[in-house]
Formats: C-alpha cells, structure tokens, sequence
C-alpha cells in the first residue's frame, strides 16, 4: 500500500506489470538527438525537436507523451498523449492516441524484438478540424543498435496517397 502514496511516487517505485515486460526498452524519456525531418507533397519541408516520454504505474500499460517543438524558435507545436496495451500472450499492440490538431486513433501493430509496426484502424476528429483531413497513419518505432530509437511516420489524407511526414531519431535523456 505504501507504493502508493502518491501518483507520482507510483511512478517511479511501482514494480513493471509483466506484461509490457516486452516493451521496456520504450520506458523513460528521450529527446531528438538531431531536429527532425518534417516533409509531405502538399507542405514545405520542415525540421522539429521532440521529448518523448514513456511510463507506468504498475498497470499492464504505458503511459505516454510525445512534444514536438520548432527546431529554431522552440515553439510548441505537435503534442500526442495516450496508452499503449499488449493483447496478453501475443506480440499485437495497441496505440491509443489523442492529438492537440483534434485527431483521435487506435493504431495496431505487431511488435518484434525492439521493433513495432503500426497501422491506425481507428481515425476520428473534432467536426471543425483543419483539412485536409487524415485517411491513414502508419508508423515504425525501432529501438536501434546503436540505441537510438527513431520513429517515421506515413499518413495518407484526403488529397494524398501514403507518403512519409516524419522522420527522426531519439536519444534517451
Ligand atoms: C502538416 C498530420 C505529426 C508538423 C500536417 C498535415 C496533416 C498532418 C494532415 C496537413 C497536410 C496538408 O496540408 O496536406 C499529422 C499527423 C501527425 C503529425 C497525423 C502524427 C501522427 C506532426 C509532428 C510535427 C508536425 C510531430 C512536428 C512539428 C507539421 C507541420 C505541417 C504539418 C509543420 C505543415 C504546416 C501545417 O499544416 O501546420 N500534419 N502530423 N506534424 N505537420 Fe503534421
């Protein structure tokens, strides 16, 4: 009971669910070791900074923030925030995501090894959300050997096909 006090010290005293056992190499905090590279056909290229952090608090989840900043001025830009899940015995996970331009998703995927592959099979939106809207994410998360993590994006949206937004690499921090 003592573990927890409080939210935040449960945060840092509770002991790992086992089931995201497969996903620690996420935990902690990383921040972009370079700007990262920003491009879709419709946009300028653009570069960005981004925090990532990645917790739990003993349930079979994580907890997760993700802050993009403009590389220059440090401006806040894009922000998600959600929950990670893993189906019990079997390598599916399950992104559940909110994002500050009013875009809600589920991505699934499969992990292997230090690698996660997703796809959104979810999308929803605030009526009034800028357009064009998004059709389809997908995303790669790879914990490298070099232990860099890096993260790329594609998304698809009414006007585009599938192309890749982002691109960059994390360092832990
Ligand atoms: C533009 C979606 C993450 C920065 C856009 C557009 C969409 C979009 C739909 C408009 C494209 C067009 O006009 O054809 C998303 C989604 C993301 C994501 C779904 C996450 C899954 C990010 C991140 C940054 C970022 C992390 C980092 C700063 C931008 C910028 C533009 C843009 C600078 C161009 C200007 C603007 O439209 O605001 N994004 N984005 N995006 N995105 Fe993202």
């Amino acid at each position: 009971a003592k573990r927890f006090r409080t939210h935040l010290e449960a945060a840092q005293d509770v002991p790992l669910n086992p089931a995201i056992l497969p996903l620690d190499w996420l935990l902690g905090s990383w921040e972009s070791d370079e700007p990262g590279e920003g491009s879709f056909p419709t946009i300028k290229p653009f570069r960005y900074t981004e925090m990532l952090h990645f917790s739990h608090v003993g349930q079979p989840v994580i907890n997760f923030m993700f802050n993009a900043y403009h590389s220059e001025t440090k401006k806040p830009l894009h922000r998600e925030c959600g929950f990670i899940r893993i189906q019990p015995g079997t390598n599916r996970v399950a992104f559940i995501i909110a994002q500050n331009s009013g875009l809600v998703e589920i991505e699934e995927g499969e992990l292997s090894g230090q690698q996660m592959s997703l796809q959104s099979c979810a999308l929803a939106r605030t009526s009034f959300a800028k357009e064009p809207h998004v059709r389809q994410i997908f995303r790669v998360f790879q914990l490298r050997a070099d232990g860099k993590l890096e993260q790329v994006v594609s998304m698809a949206t009414d006007d585009q096909p599938l192309t890749q937004h982002l691109n960059i690499t994390y360092r832990r921090c």
